[in-house]
């Protein structure tokens, strides 16, 4: 062969290559477009017929190659040997509005392609994949088509990749299938290590099988563009998990399994899963001011719930935490007594605040905690006899005050389901509109987890009935949020993460100054978090009668700090949880009176995960706006620009700030309370101590 002719077989040969991948790039891949065009969503089928689909942001791979596919009982593998039938686009630009929640008005615009497949094996075999490109982020969502001969699937493994571009910082707690309740670690994707996190002394329940984590997992990519990946809806499903894979930089869905049936999932068909949700934005505050897990819900499904009115609540519950009371009545120091209940209620009525939480009044304490037989303890309907609920009822109705009825379900769901509708009845004969539920230790029967799909359909059973009854409810230890507010706004709250029980016990010393500065780009996408702020005894000392003192916890933050959680952490039912005593004579206490719980507007006005975030909301009806900002334990200085508060009024400002000599752990309870007037072309600079913070009110002048 001559040097011409090599030339000529040569050059033939990359033809090929380069017309054959033109081809399969062209004939195969489909893609969507953000409204934006910012995010692109591309969807093609490998030579071996699986469905695989990679993320672009402005031109930039952000999510690469990612395969898809599923493991079933009773089916073959959904992997590979697809075949497109047929590609369908569709789209949205709307405005709703949410009842209560950190605006009124959402947008929900997008672009939608649905990708209908079928084996070619078996044409039987249907599997559709919905994409929806958003100007904030991206969902998918898979749907199982009836299938011939079959009635029900079992889904052994979903196996969806999330293929990563680099070594990114990532914020995340380890895959627990029984709690969120654990510190978030700042590490590059490959030191993601969440079998360290195993040996957790102050979990009731945990449970960590692999290195994977739970979401939301919050991440930021070296040229700053930041992520976050979660699910939306998630309903008669199992949990999402993410499997870590260090080296190759991938994450998998690992869903929440049972031991009793060995499946993760089962469903009868057709039905739809979860949406796969990836949060995508240039800044950090884009991710706080994001709608897109709401927008993957569907509509209000309860019409009007005027019934329910955003609150701040106290509770006979922070003295039990800190050991000045117990739930349990043999304790010879019982909380929940009619007499108590009174002077919490007389304290709240004085100080807009008009709800009141009492734990521990039913019968049953005795045989809580550590208690393997645990069915049948609890019936919701039996209060202690030096606790008259009727009279509290009445007394609270009178002053205003509206009392939460709480249910510890102990983790035993079957006997709270058959409990449901005497303690429903309860309720709604004294006139008592909302409810928080809890789920401490393993979940009875054994072999089930709280997050798996068995333990998912027992939450929403609650949420319906709850309900049909008129009835709110804020779970704790319960499944993550998803959105679901947006279609049961009755599901108005929940815990969820390390709250602020932590630092009245926790045997590592609570939680790090740092822990809300990252909760509020992290968890808080998820949904409305109950943290319970408001502690005014920073130090734990307690009181001259020595009724309580924790010499080795405290509150790991300022006493500003404190006041801004209230604008920073967002739910619809905000805590004002320290005891009457402890916010007597405290000038501060004037932020926590005034604050608002249910917003016009919200704004995240500047922030980095981790170290620092500020935000802004104006009040439903008043149009007065709230300012938070906190930082963690380094000391920082933010200009605030007022440019958000309407032009043309001028406002009564109230500033709580650090004081000069402001510190967490050595002197968190210096603060600065000064009385201004602002407008909206104001900027002002304030120093945040370390672990501190600073908090604004901004009432418009008559
Ligand atoms: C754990 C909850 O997080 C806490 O708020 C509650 O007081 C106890 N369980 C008792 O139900
Ligand atoms: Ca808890």
């Amino acid at each position: 062969m001559n040097k011409i002719k090599r030339y000529r077989i040569f050059l033939v040969i990359i033809l090929l290559f380069i017309f054959e991948y033109t081809f399969i790039k062209k004939t195969l891949a489909e893609v969507v477009f953000s409204p934006s065009e910012n995010i692109s969503i591309d969807f093609f089928l490998k030579n071996d017929g699986s469905p695989n689909y990679f993320v672009k942001y402005k031109d930039k791979t952000i999510i690469d190659t990612s395969s898809m596919g599923f493991d079933f009982k009773n089916l073959q593998s959904f992997d590979q040997r697809f075949k497109i039938i047929e590609v369908k686009k569709n789209g949205k630009n709307e405005i709703w509005e949410m009842p209560w929640g950190e605006q009124r008005k959402v947008i929900d615009n997008y672009n939608e392609m649905v990708i209908i497949l079928q084996k070619k094996v078996n044409p039987s075999n249907l599997l559709n994949i919905y994409f929806r490109a958003y100007d904030d982020g991206m969902g998918f969502r898979y749907e199982f088509p009836n299938q011939k001969g079959v009635d029900s699937i079992f889904i052994m493994n979903e196996n969806t990749q999330f293929k990563l571009t680099g070594d990114h910082t990532c914020w995340w707690i380890p895959g627990d299938w029984d709690s969120y309740e654990h510190l978030y670690n700042t590490t590059k994707f490959s030191e993601i290590d969440a079998i360290s996190k195993r040996d957790h002394r102050d979990l009731s329940a945990t449970y960590i099988p692999e290195n994977a984590v739970n979401t939301p997992i919050t991440m930021k990519i070296k040229d700053g563009l930041y992520l976050s990946f979660h699910e939306a809806n998630l309903t008669n499903y199992s949990g999402m998990t993410l499997k870590i894979d260090n080296n190759n930089l991938i994450m998998t869905s690992e869903l929440v399994g049972s031991d009793r049936f060995g499946y993760k999932v089962k469903r009868k068909l057709p039905f739809k899963t979860p949406w796969r949700t990836i949060q995508i934005c240039e800044k950090a505050t884009d991710l706080i001011d994001s709608k897109l897990i709401l927008n993957l819900n569907e509509p209000n499904k309860l019409g009007n719930i005027a019934w329910f009115k955003p609150m701040k609540y106290m509770g006979i519950w922070w003295e039990m935490h800190i050991g000045k009371s117990s739930w349990n009545l043999s304790s010879g120091k019982h909380g929940a007594t009619t007499e108590n209940a009174k002077r919490y209620i007389d304290f709240a009525s004085k100080n807009n605040i008009t709800g009141l939480l009492v734990e521990g009044w039913n019968t049953g304490w005795e045989h809580w905690i550590g208690f393997d037989d645990r069915e049948g303890v609890f019936d919701f309907v039996t209060p202690y006899p030096d606790y008259d609920i009727e009279e509290v009822v009445r007394y609270g109705k009178e002053k205003g005050i509206e009392i939460i009825m709480h249910h510890e379900t102990s983790s035993a769901p079957r006997t709270y389901e058959k409990q449901l509708d005497p303690a429903f009845a309860l309720m709604k004969r004294l006139g008592i509109n909302s409810v928080k539920t809890g789920y401490v230790g393993k979940i009875i029967p054994k072999g089930e987890y709280h997050h798996g799909q068995w333990m998912i359909n027992h939450y929403r059973r609650v949420i319906k009935k709850a309900a049909v009854n008129k009835i709110a409810v804020d779970v704790h230890e319960p499944i993550k949020p998803t959105g679901l507010r947006r279609t049961y706004p009755n599901m108005i709250s929940r815990e969820g993460l390390r709250g602020q029980e932590f630092n009245a016990w926790a045997s590592d010393g609570g939680n790090p100054p740092e822990h809300l500065s990252i909760i509020a780009f992290t968890r808080m996408l998820a949904g409305p978090i109950d943290f319970t702020p408001g502690v005014f005894d920073i130090k734990l000392d307690g009181d001259s009668k020595g009724n309580y003192n924790k010499k080795k916890n405290q509150i790991n933050t300022t006493l500003t700090q404190q006041l801004a959680l209230y604008v920073i952490i967002y739910s619809p039912i905000q805590m004002t949880c320290d005891l009457p005593e402890n916010y007597e004579n405290q000038p501060a206490f004037q932020f926590i009176r005034d604050v608002g719980v249910d917003w016009e507007k919200s704004k995240t006005l500047n922030g980095e995960i981790g170290d620092f975030v500020t935000i802004a909301r104006q009040e439903k009806d008043t149009g007065n706006w709230f300012l938070g900002s906190i930082t963690d334990e380094e000391e920082r200085t933010i200009t605030i620009d007022f440019d958000f508060l309407d032009v043309d009024k001028e406002y009564d400002a109230i500033i709580y700030k650090d004081g000069k000599n402001a510190h967490w752990n050595n002197n968190p309870m210096d603060i600065d309370i000064e009385k201004i007037k602002i407008n909206s072309t104001m900027k002002k600079t304030f120093k945040l101590a370390a672990g501190g913070g600073l908090a604004i009110s901004l009432k418009i002048r008559k």
